[in-house]
């Protein structure tokens, strides 16, 4: 990345990682970047740092404005290590610069992470930090996604460092929302939002609200694009996701072993369509489950089906429903499908799951033997029909 300046005395020093397509098991086929900011006032600050492989990407930018030795604060807005990883080697080219970190969990997992010995500026909610022309206010946001959290906001440029909050897993060499495909760019947001960040979205409009206090012309991401033409557009699409807010969408998602359990899912398919109903269908074994995840967050109903293995259900929809139950979708309807050869048990088995994962199941579970006759993909089709039809009750 070259350096990328916001506003006067302000830039962006992070680096692209066009690369790496996955992080810790989130799907990120257009590569990511991780964002730090640099500000040049009175006294210097940078926030965050980067991903550890990328450190001399950050030190070469910095190196392009002033002497990294003249930093007087690195602010560490949340300590996980695609943004702290370089923190140590900073610490040492930046050597009278004091870390601030949050008092809640910040400061301990910063020694915990690194061994950091040396004395830290613990802040919490209210805590400024003067740098001149320049007033910097931390505003914590406990567990949006680690309990460190933590945004920065100055309020004479009117930008937010928003940590990862609003970030996208978007490798590109446009800097700002204005420049980057839209569709992309959303489709990049949700994504993000509903892999990271959905689980916690009940705390999102407490955030918001807390945020909303303030003049916010930019906001300065960790990750992906910065929002500086309309910062709104991405902070009103939180608030509808926190809400849960779905479209007429339903999700079909399955997995086979001889194809039965894959023409239930085709019959259900179109039972639903039969009805106006948008709907995507996945084989877990073809498609990628961060990906199912986007598109679960607008999704009305989830109807997953699984062939019988071993009396229980497939390893691949196990793995898919693990996943599931973590992100703690909202406001979904669900349904269970799938065959079996003798005793059956996957159907109960995913039904239990999707129960526990708040999904409210609106139909006993549609289970056949072999291989579905004519008569069985109709009832399948039916299923789908009956489904359609809970979906705007
Ligand atoms: Fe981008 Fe929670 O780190």
């Amino acid at each position: 990345m070259s350096k990328v300046q916001l506003t006067e005395g302000v830039y962006c020093v992070g680096a692209i990682d066009w690369n790496i397509r996955n992080f810790h098991g989130y799907s990120t086929h257009r590569g990511t970047t991780y964002n730090a900011y640099l500000i040049i006032d009175e006294k210097i600050a940078l926030i965050d740092t980067v991903k550890a492989p990328f450190f001399p990407e950050l030190l070469r930018q910095i190196k392009e404005i002033v002497d990294p030795s003249k930093i007087d604060y690195i602010i560490s807005n949340h300590v996980e290590m695609d943004h702290s990883g370089s923190l140590p080697m900073m610490l040492q080219e930046a050597g009278r610069a004091e870390l601030i970190t949050t008092a809640k969990f910040g400061e301990a997992g910063l020694k915990k992470h690194f061994g950091i010995d040396r004395p830290m500026i613990a802040v919490k909610e209210g805590s400024t930090l003067d740098l001149g022309k320049r007033k910097l206010a931390f505003v914590p946001i406990p567990m949006l996604h680690w309990p460190d959290s933590m945004v920065t906001y100055s309020s004479q440029d009117e930008i937010l460092f928003s940590s990862d909050a609003f970030g996208q897993h978007l490798a590109t060499s446009a800097r700002f929302d204005d420049e980057v495909d839209q569709a992309v760019l959303m489709q990049e947001a949700a994504k993000y939002y509903a892999n990271i960040l959905m689980p916690f979205g009940h705390l999102i409009p407490g955030a918001v609200k807390k945020l909303g206090g303030l003049s916010i012309k930019t906001i300065a991401p960790d990750h992906g694009i910065i929002w500086r033409s309309d910062p709104s557009k991405i902070i009103n699409a939180y608030a509808g996701w926190a809400a849960g807010k779905t479209a007429n969408k339903a999700l079909v998602i399955f997995d086979t072993m001889w194809h039965s359990t894959e023409k239930m899912a085709g019959a259900i398919t179109d039972g639903l369509i039969g009805e106006g109903v948008e709907v995507k269908a996945y084989n877990l074994t073809a498609s990628d489950k961060s990906d199912i995840m986007a598109e679960v967050l607008n999704s009305r109903a989830l109807i997953i089906g699984s062939p019988t293995l071993n009396n229980g259900m497939f390893p691949s929809v196990a793995e898919f429903l693990c996943y599931l139950k973590g992100l703690k979708p909202k406001n979904k309807i669900g349904a269970v499908f799938g065959s079996y050869g003798w005793g059956g048990g996957a159907a109960k088995a995913v039904a239990a799951e999707m129960e526990q994962a708040g999904i409210q199941m609106t139909e006993p579970e549609l289970t056949l033997k072999w291989v579905p006759t004519e008569s069985e993909l109709a009832q399948c089709v039916e299923f789908g029909r009956r489904i359609a039809a809970r979906m705007n009750q």
